[in-house]
């Protein structure tokens, strides 16, 4: 297989981000011939307005929409908000998935992955993203769910991950069905 490049989208805008340290350590397990490019974008992006589509396209809304393009696929990294996900994510979402006729997104493949503190190490919040990214006809890698919970013992106070075998193990394996996923995506985003 030639070679691939993921966007790595986290859904949290904390500076030390749990989330987004799981990004970096999915960027370090990465095997030969896959980059994993982490998008930093999402606290710039307007709040998405029907209005806005019949006006000049926001900057920071083609660049994002450039460098979904540009990848063989996207890896989102998502807290869990009040059972759901934030906020910031969705109106991420929403703008990838207009205009409605040549959706950004829809033609590829991705992975889903979360970290939380809590015991359910964000169960809910992919559910819901989950639910998001079928309406929008994109092909989620199905197994393994990674849920990182009781994220506060596993990363430092920097954000950064502190490694365990079993999650890596994971976060390996996810990296490896989002590449066979990435294979067999279609252009109408069926596979
Ligand atoms: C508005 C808000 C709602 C939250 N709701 C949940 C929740 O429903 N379930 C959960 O496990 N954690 C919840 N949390 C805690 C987050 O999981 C925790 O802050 C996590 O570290 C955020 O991810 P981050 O480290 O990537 O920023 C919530 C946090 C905030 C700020």
């Amino acid at each position: 297989m030639s070679n691939l490049t993921f966007l790595a989208v986290s859904g949290s805008l904390r500076r030390t981000s749990h989330n987004t340290g799981l990004l970096r350590a999915v960027r370090n397990l990465a095997p030969a011939g896959v980059t994993i490019d982490l998008y930093e974008g999402l606290g710039s992006l307007p709040f998405f307005d029907q209005d806005l589509e019949s006006g000049p396209e926001p900057a920071t809304v083609a660049d994002l929409r450039r460098r979904v393009r540009e990848a063989d696929g996207i890896i989102i990294a998502t807290p869990e908000y009040n059972s759901a996900i934030p906020g910031v994510l969705v109106n991420a979402l929403d703008w990838l998935s207009r205009p409605t006729d040549q959706p950004v997104l829809g033609v590829k493949p991705a992975a889903v992955l979360g970290a939380s503190p809590s015991q359910f190490g964000t169960a809910r919040g992919q559910l819901v993203l989950r639910q998001i990214l079928h309406r929008m006809h994109v092909p989620v890698v199905a197994h393994p769910e990674v849920t990182v919970f009781q994220s506060h013992r596993r990363f430092d106070t920097n954000g950064c991950f502190l490694g365990d075998e079993v999650t890596e193990g994971l976060l390996s394996t996810l990296l490896a069905e989002l590449v066979i996923l990435a294979g067999r995506a279609h252009p109408a985003g069926v596979v």
